[in-house]
């Protein structure tokens, strides 16, 4: 039993290595140099971000956790282009992001669709922006829709889709560009913790159907390992990186592996250095 334990462990861990090499030879999509970021619109500044580095990998899922008001939201818009660094850069593709751009889509905590438009037609409100013709508009986000397991609801509203669809609708409108990197705040927070790990378990499906860049902000401990190819843990404000781990659970991956060894001596490495910062 013991020994099955350790030979499970050695294939895992093998696996793990092979993923970090594929990773390592890559080229970074993401590069965050040096980010510090001071608020200066209040009566005392208030410093959020303080040295922040990462480089995230082509195709590599990254989860962000970290205390509340730790800074997590406004590194993800730093790395979005929304808010300049008070100090540091960014880098998308090796240029450098100033602004926000087309190639990075973003989903946040709360779905923030148009309560007017269809289902449909909040999908397509990138592209029509972007000056696409709406009929190949409706082709990607019916394709979109389909994925993310909302077709038949295409002319419903907002209103009448549960918080999980949503959310989904949200997540169909960020990936309808194609971007090269999607940035994720909190996607699921305001979900019960059922449809939460519906949601993850299905983002998981569509993640690996395009393999996009992401990175995700969350300060569910199991819901970062359970999604992540690497964790990043921040300490409370200024928010500065004090943990990098590395997640080699095999995949595709399913809610079974909560309840191995592996995943509870990560969880646990993780939670220890929230608590220690
Ligand atoms: N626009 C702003 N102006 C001034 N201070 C801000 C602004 N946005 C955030 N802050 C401050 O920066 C710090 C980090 O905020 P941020 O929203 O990034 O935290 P967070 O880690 O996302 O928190 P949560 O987990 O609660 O979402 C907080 O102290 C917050 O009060
Ligand atoms: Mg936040």
């Amino acid at each position: 039993m013991f020994g099955l334990r350790r030979e499970n462990g050695l294939a895992v861990d093998a696996a793990a290595q092979d993923a970090h090499l594929v990773l390592r030879r890559a080229a970074p999509t993401l590069v965050a140099e040096d980010i510090h970021l001071v608020y200066r619109d209040g009566n005392v500044p208030t410093k959020a971000l303080e040295g922040v580095n990462l480089r995230v990998a082509n195709g590599e899922f990254l989860c962000i956790l970290g205390p509340s008001g730790c800074g997590k939201t406004s590194l993800l818009r730093v790395l979005s282009g929304l808010v300049r660094p008070t100090q540091g850069r960014v880098y998308l593709d090796n240029e450098l992001l100033t602004r926000p751009s087309r190639r990075v889509g973003l989903v946040f905590q709360a779905a923030n669709l148009m309560p007017w438009r269809t289902v449909l037609r909040n999908v397509t409100l990138p592209l029509e922006v972007a000056g696409i013709p709406l009929a190949e508009a409706e082709r990607r986000a019916r394709a979109l829709l389909d994925l993310v397991g909302l077709a038949g609801f295409e002319q419903a509203h907002p209103a009448q889709l549960s918080g999980g669809m949503q959310q989904r609708v949200a997540i169909a409108r960020a990936l309808v560009q194609d971007p090269v990197v999607l940035l994720m705040d909190e996607p699921f927070g305001a979900l019960d913790a059922l449809t939460r790990e519906r949601l993850s378990l299905e983002f998981l499906r569509i993640w690996s159907t395009r393999r996009q860049t992401v990175v995700m902000v969350t300060h569910d401990i199991q819901e970062a390992i359970f999604l992540a190819d690497r964790v990043l843990v921040l300490s409370p404000r200024p928010g500065r990186v004090v943990l990098e781990m590395a997640v080699p659970l095999p995949r595709p991956r399913t809610l079974d592996v909560l309840y191995t060894s592996e995943f509870a001596a990560l969880a646990r490495e993780a939670r220890g250095a929230i608590a220690q910062a």
